[in-house]
Formats: structure tokens, C-alpha cells, sequence
């Protein structure tokens, strides 16, 4: 068991936007929720965030009962941010620190690091960078750690060494807050350096031991909008990298935007520039055309995506065939062997086994059963400007192109719908239903002739 202190209290200038750092994005979810999910992982007994002065839209954003907030205003160094904290800390256990700004931490190279600090020992989780600047030095002797310095105060000697304090560390609880009551500010930047804390634990003989990231990207932070980007690449790239290696075929590992978390079967493939958010499911064999835009969504096996449609909320049976150009919003169930072709919208629709809409139709708030066959041009007209209204079709119905369905309306078993109907009663089971006046030809008609207007 552990206590956790989240450091969040930075306001983030080089962002320049009004929405506080900590709630930019990487992969949809802000990097403070991220931080919290990783740190709800390891279970801790205490979970403290230190917010700043404005910082209220955060809490706002993130606040839940297992979580207790301190203010830092005003924000005079880390060492001080961690000391907001202190009244929350159980002394019995140790304390992890973190940073709200560093969100792609695996929960695996923390274990690591809490592993290497076990009850009584200083654990830093250190990495070597080629370019090492900003960052605080680890400073090694004969012995091991010796301190930490920071950029601004290393000698030129110090400069030079690469291992850096990623600033996430683990600290014996009781000894943390001793070694902070003592910080001083008497540095290049008149801040309690949490990372003076390394120096006062050697001179205890409390024993300072390092752990490392697996990759490098999971202690980098974010200060910008450019290192926000950068960062949103490389989470990307990884996950493309883990789906190839399941088994996934990507037409391009850079053209592939995961936010969220998706679900892959066997001889998944899936072209470039698709992004999806939320759950998604994708059964065996589903192949995923360019283009595409998949949010909250399950697709049976074998069924294909063509390019250019949009999915939210909908559940799509197998050996279906979707596009390109659909757009499935939520509510929409698809059976099996269903087909939905180009401009297609569909709404809180089940659409039942082997039913077609191959072009340009709008079924919204409908029943469809099995074998249906909707014509081009098809509209249910589910609102009547204020309530929605049911439409319900029953199997091997066929419905006439440009037919409008004026809900709530019921179609008949096997009934045929001629083109151009208007429906505003229910249509038989097994007959011709049709609602257009009836064709004729004119014989004497003739077109009228351009008047001369000068003459006249
Ligand atoms: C700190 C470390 C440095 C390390 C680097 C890694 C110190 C003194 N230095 O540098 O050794 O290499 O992180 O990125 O700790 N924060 C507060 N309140 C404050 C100051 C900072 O909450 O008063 C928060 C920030 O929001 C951020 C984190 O602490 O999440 C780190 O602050 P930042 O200023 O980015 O780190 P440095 O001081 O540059
Ligand atoms: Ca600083």
C-alpha cells in the first residue's frame, strides 16, 4: 500500500490557452485523468492532487471521493507542492510522487520503482536522455546517488551527465515530511526543490536506489502544444505497434488514431486515416476502409467497413456490408448479412438479418425485420416537429424508392410499398400499398409557344 501526491499545481503558460494544462488531451482523455487512472492501478490508500490558484476548473473537471485536494498558491517549487500534501499522508506506508503533466507512465515501471524502494528507501525513477537539458542531474559518486542538482544550478562538469530525475519518485513516509520541513529555498530560483531531498537522505544513510522506464516517452512531459503533439505520437505509434504485433494488419501505422480502447480479433485489417474513439469491437476478419470515423461500436466477423463512414453507438452483426459514405448513429443495431450503401443515415434503427438500404435513405426510430428491402430516396419521418414516432417494418417487406414512412406506421410482412408512397397508415401484410395519383397522358397538349412581344 502506498500513498500517492499528484503535483498539478503549474499553470501551464507555455500552452497559451485558457483551459489549464493538465486538461489537454493526449488520446481524448486529459492528461490529469490519465495520471489518476494509472495511479488508481496501484491501489493506493491516499490519492492527493495539488492544485493551483485558478486551478479550480480542474477539480471541477476531475473531483471524486477518492481523491483529496490541496491548494498551492502561491507555487514556490515542487518540494512545497509536496508539502501541501503532507497532512494527508499515512506515515506508514511509502509516498509516490507524481506529476499531472506526465501522463504515458506505464503502471508497470512504477511497480518497478516501488519494488526498488520497498519500505525504507529513497527510489528515483531516472532515465538517460542524449540532450539532458532543463533537467535535474543525478549526481553519482563511488558510494551511488550523491544529489540531485538542477539545470540552472550544475556546474559545467555536471552538465555533462545524462541521467536525469524524470520527477516522479517513491519516499519513506515519516522521513519524506522530516527531509521537507528542512528544504530551504536558497538555490538559482528561490524554490523548495523537492529534489534536495536525495542529499538529506544521504546524509541519513536512508539508502537511494534508481529505476527506469521501459521507454522513454513514459516520463516525458508536457509544457506545449508541440510537445503535446509529439507525445500524442508517440502513445499512437505504440499502440499501432502492440496491434501489429496481435496480429492486426495497418496499412499505415502512422494513419491510425486510437482514443480510447479497441478490441481486435484475428485477420483484422484496417486502411489508413481511421480513427476511433470509445469502445470499439472489431470481430475477425473485419476489414476497415480509409476514411473512417468509429466511435462506441461492435462489428461482427467478417463484416466490411468501405470508406468514408462515420459510427457511434452502433452495433453491426457479421458478414455485413457498410458504405462507403454511411453514417450510423446511436441506437442502430445491424443484423447479419445486412448491407447499407452510400448516404445512408440511420438512428435507433434494428435493422433485421439480410435487410438492404443500398442509397440515399434516412430510417430513424424504426423496427425493420429480416430480408427488407429499402429503396432509394426511403425517409422515415420520425418527428413531427415535436415528439418521435415509430416505424415498424416486418420481414421481406419492400419498400418503393422515394417513399416516405409518416410515423408511427406499420409495414406489413411481405407488403411492397410502390415508389413515391406516402405513408400515413399502416400497409397490409402481402399486398400493393401506393398513394400516387394515377398516371395519364394528355393527347391534345401542346407546348406553349415564345409570345413575339414586339408585335403585340
Ligand atoms: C523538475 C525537477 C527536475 C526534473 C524535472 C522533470 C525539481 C526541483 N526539479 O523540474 O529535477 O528533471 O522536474 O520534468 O523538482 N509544480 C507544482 N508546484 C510548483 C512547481 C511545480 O505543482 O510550485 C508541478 C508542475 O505543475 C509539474 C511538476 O510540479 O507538474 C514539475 O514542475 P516543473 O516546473 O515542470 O519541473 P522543473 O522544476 O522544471
Ligand atoms: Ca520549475
Amino acid at each position: 500500500l502506498i500513498n500517492i501526491v499528484i503535483m498539478a499545481a503549474g499553470q501551464g503558460k507555455r500552452m497559451r490557452s485558457d483551459l489549464p494544462k493538465v486538461l489537454h488531451p493526449i488520446a481524448g482523455r486529459s492528461l490529469l485523468a490519465r495520471v489518476l487512472a494509472t495511479a488508481r492501478s496501484l491501489n493506493p490508500k491516499k490519492l492527493v492532487v495539488i492544485y493551483g490558484h485558478g486551478g479550480d476548473q480542474v477539480k471541477a473537471a476531475l473531483d471524486a471521493p477518492d481523491l483529496a485536494w490541496a491548494i498551492q498558491s502561491p507555487q514556490l517549487g515542487t518540494g512545497h507542492a509536496v508539502m501541501q500534501g503532507v497532512p494527508f499522508l499515512d506515515d506508514a506506508v511509502p509516498t509516490m510522487v507524481l506529476n499531472g503533466d506526465v501522463p504515458l507512465t506505464r503502471a508497470s515501471t512504477l511497480k518497478a520503482l516501488l519494488a526498488a524502494a520497498g519500505n525504507d528507501k529513497l527510489a528515483l525513477l531516472t532515465v538517460a536522455l542524449d540532450n539532458p537539458s532543463g533537467y535535474g542531474r543525478i549526481v553519482r559518486s563511488p558510494k551511488g546517488i550523491e544529489k540531485i542538482v538542477e539545470h540552472k544550478d550544475a556546474s559545467a562538469e555536471q552538465l555533462k551527465i545524462k541521467e536525469i530525475y524524470s520527477g516522479i519518485l517513491v519516499a519513506p513516509t515519516a522521513k519524506l515530511k522530516t527531509w521537507l520541513a528542512a528544504l530551504s529555498n536558497t538555490n538559482e530560483q528561490n524554490e523548495y526543490y523537492l529534489t534536495d531531498i536525495v542529499a538529506q537522505a544521504v546524509a541519513a544513510n536512508v539508502p537511494v536506489v534508481a529505476a527506469h522506464p521501459t521507454d522513454s516517452w513514459e516520463t516525458d512531459g508536457v509544457n506545449s502544444k508541440v510537445q503535446l503533439a509529439q507525445l500524442e505520437r508517440a502513445y499512437q505509434q505504440n499502440l499501432a505497434k502492440e496491434l501489429m504485433e496481435a496480429g492486426v494488419m495497418l496499412a499505415d501505422p502512422a494513419r491510425l488514431d486510437i482514443r480510447g480502447d479497441l478490441q481486435c480479433g484475428k485477420d483484422v485489417a484496417i486502411d489508413v486515416n481511421v480513427v476511433f474513439e470509445g469502445s470499439v469491437t472489431l470481430a475477425d476478419g473485419v476489414s476497415i476502409g480509409a476514411n473512417c470515423v468509429i466511435k462506441n461500436a461492435s462489428i461482427g466477423a467478417g463484416t466490411r467497413i468501405e470508406p468514408f463512414c462515420h459510427l457511434e453507438e452502433a452495433t453491426v452483426g457479421a458478414q455485413a456490408r457498410i458504405g462507403p459514405y454511411a453514417r450510423l448513429r446511436p441506437g442502430t443495431q445491424m443484423g447479419d448479412n445486412t448491407h447499407v450503401g452510400n448516404f445512408v443515415e440511420m438512428k435507433n434503427t434494428h435493422f433485421g438479418d439480410g435487410s438492404k438500404a443500398n442509397h440515399l435513405a434516412y430510417v430513424g426510430d424504426a423496427r425493420i425485420g429480416a430480408n427488407v428491402n429499402i429503396g432509394a430516396g426511403t425517409i422515415t419521418c420520425n418527428y413531427d416537429g415535436v415528439n418521435k414516432a415509430m416505424t415498424t417494418i416486418d420481414d421481406d417487406a419492400f419498400i418503393g424508392s422515394d417513399s416516405q414512412l409518416v410515423a408511427p406506421v406499420h409495414v406489413g410482412k411481405g407488403a411492397t410499398l410502390g415508389a413515391g408512397t406516402t405513408l400515413t397508415k399502416d400497409a397490409p401484410a402481402g399486398k400493393l400499398t401506393i398513394s400516387r395519383s394515377k398516371q395519364q397522358t394528355i393527347d391534345s397538349w401542346k407546348r406553349p409557344a415564345k409570345i413575339n412581344k414586339e408585335k403585340a
